[in-house]
């Protein structure tokens, strides 16, 4: 996820730019720069690290000019560096391009331009596009664009502009947002609406494939044949602040809606019906598997809570027994480490002390050690051998939610390539899996449809003291994120417990109106946990289930049945903790409380 911008007009370019970054910082921060053509040539100004390096910068290096783009970036193919800032430019210097999205056949691009004698100085997808619509320039920019476009697979939104077809910016738009801002003499293109509001309300939002054409005298709009399409303008009212937010009330409720997209962009040219897994940061051989004696996986945590996850993907489809650990403890158990252990380090921010620490003394003692995590450079990603980056975007709110998700793509991924690599699963096992992931996205947003339901039920629960989660098996580990949820964000004590250990205690504390939550998806089981159940209904509890659709046997005897699309067990965790989520959310939003930013909590714990 990252922020774009451009602007046309009387105003300096480049103050506009870097206002509009400003307000796109929270699509990523970690580099940014401006493209502004000035004297014949595009002087571009970009650094690694936040927008105000950007602005310092410029007060050394100046652009002026009354057209421009500009980009602030969240890192996902290359490193945060100067080198990889957005905009990038054709060989020639001659076209430059800002991108948001993910270029899915980059590499396929690139080799074929690199037939054509074009060289590449960024490991970014994103810098084959300027020199492809350089290939298919011919005189008219918006012309070259779409041909390029026909090329590119994935997701974008582009902002070009070219010294050989002067004073205009060509925008087009798939997958990923854009919008054109309609100002008096002047437009402008962006993301997102903030990055826009002080200067004007009125907005063009562009469809998928829709290209808009930037000139002095106004803005045209094409498809992809180049046909003329009419497009009609929307006067925004809200306010900034809430802008930022994309409308939603707190980051925290934005970042469950997006995790549709998070999990379609984790999984883009990874997942692939009828190919084998493509991991290109892990080059673990199948020598080396076999080699392994043990596998650990430790992060803090609700990357802890996806290790859970992992553990039970990695032993039920590549067979390699994997123990799961809290860093914090791990490293002070004395493990057993040495050059036959494989440890898997889970972090969103990369840059958790505990987790860091692990990584670093078992690296120490010979172990190899694949990062995941969210942040492109960050301490684990820089220090661990093998990286997988999951691509959720920059997360705001403290309490982990499309991460968490995106995790769960991460090591159900590694598991796979793991089966694949030892040759544990049949071709046709595995695709079964890949095709019921590629169908999660869809899956996750028809089960954020039901959020009136849950909704209801938080209002029941919002006054309590305890919650109980129970689960069994993965069900297990979806309890213990929910309950994590739930204690982040409304400060409600909540436990988590499989199934079969209530009556080993904690059905001493459930009586009339206790409130019992329970995920319901591990289809072996259902009916150990139909019978878990009724032990505490029939001690008067409410109860709160997550199952599938075809499960109505629940119906009858439970509060609220929250019914999600069928899936494989296996990958059920992914559909079953939206509920959980929201209605934590839900119960915070309902008590008042600070849903982005729990008391006490830190988005990212760097001291131990
Ligand atoms: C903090 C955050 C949690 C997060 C944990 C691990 O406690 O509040 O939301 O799960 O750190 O963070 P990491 O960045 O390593 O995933």
């Amino acid at each position: 996820m990252c922020g774009i911008v451009g602007y046309l007009g009387g105003k300096d370019a480049t103050d506009v730019l870097v206002h509009g970054l400003s307000k796109l910082e929270y699509r990523g921060y970690d580099s940014a720069g401006i493209a502004v053509p000035e004297d014949g040539k595009i002087t571009i100004v970009k650094t690694k690290g936040r927008l105000k390096n950007l602005a310092e910068k410029l007060e050394t290096e100046p652009a002026h000019g009354h057209l421009g783009i500009g980009h602030t970036r969240w890192a996902t193919h290359g490193e945060p560096s100067d080198v990889n800032s957005h905009p990038h430019c054709s060989n020639n210097d001659r076209i430059s391009v800002v991108h948001n999205g993910i270029i899915e056949n980059y590499m396929e691009i690139k080799s074929w331009l690199a037939d054509k004698s074009y060289t590449f100085l960024s490991e970014t997808d994103t810098e084959v596009i300027p020199n492809l619509v350089d290939h298919y320039f011919e005189g008219c920019l918006l012309e070259a664009v779409i041909n390029a476009t026909q090329r590119l697979k994935g997701s974008y939104a582009l902002g070009v502009i070219s010294l050989d077809d002067p004073d205009k910016i060509i925008a087009v738009r798939k997958d990923s947002p854009l919008i054109i801002g309609l100002g008096e003499n002047e437009s402008f293109i962006a993301s997102d609406v903030p990055a826009i509001l002080n200067y004007t309300r009125e907005v063009v939002y562009l469809d998928d494939m829709e290209f808009a054409e930037i000139t002095g005298s106004g803005i045209r709009y094409y498809n992809a044949n180049m046909e003329s399409v009419e497009k009609s303008s929307t006067t925004i009212t809200w306010n900034a602040d809430s802008a930022e937010k994309g409308g939603y009330d707190h980051f925290t409720i934005k970042e469950i809606h997006e995790q549709p997209k998070a999990l379609r962009d984790t999984m883009t040219s990874r997942i692939v019906a009828g190919q084998k897994v493509k991991l290109d940061d892990i080059t673990i051989t199948r020598e080396m598997l076999e080699s392994y004696s043990r596998i650990y996986i430790v992060a803090c945590g609700t990357a802890y809570n996806a290790g859970v996850v992992g553990k039970t993907a990695i032993e039920s489809l590549s067979k390699i027994p994997v123990e799961v650990d809290v860093a914090s403890e791990f490293r002070y158990r004395d493990p057993i480490i040495d050059s036959r252990t494989l440890l898997i380090v889970i972090s969103q921010s990369g840059e958790t002390a505990d987790t860091l620490a692990v990584l670093r003394d078992s690296k120490k003692k010979g172990a190899r050690v694949i990062a995941i995590t969210n942040v492109v450079g960050s301490s684990v990603a820089r220090e661990a051998t093998d990286v997988f980056y999951t691509w959720a975007g920059p997360e705001i709110g403290v309490a982990s939610t499309k991460a968490y998700l995106t995790m769960l793509i991460a090591v159900y991924t590694i598991a796979l390539h793991f089966a694949e690599l030892l040759g544990t699963m049949t071709d046709e096992e595995t695709d079964a899996i890949k095709k019921e992931m590629l169908l999660l996205p869809d899956k996750v947003s028809k089960v954020i449809e039901q959020k009136e339901s849950i909704q209801k039920f938080a209002l029941k629960i919002h006054g309590e003291k305890d919650v109980f989660f129970i689960g069994r098996g993965l069900d297990y580990a979806v309890a213990i994120e929910a309950a994590l949820k739930l204690k982040e964000l409304t400060y409600i004590h909540a436990d988590a417990y499989p199934g079969g250990e209530l009556k080993h205690g904690p059905i001493a504390l459930i009586e009339k109106n206790t409130s019992v939550l329970a995920s319901l998806t591990q289809r072996s089981l259902l009916d150990k946990m139909h019978s878990n159940l009724k032990e505490v209904t029939s001690r008067g509890a409410k109860v709160m289930v997550v199952t599938y659709e075809s499960n109505k046997t629940v119906d009858s005897f439970v509060d609220t049945a929250v019914h999600i699309p069928e899936t494989i067990d296996l990958l059920a965790p992914v559909l079953a903790v939206v509920p959980m989520q929201l209605l934590s959310y839900y119960v915070c939003s309902f008590k008042g409380l600070d849903v982005d930013k729990p008391r006490n909590l830190a988005k990212s714990v760097t001291v131990e």
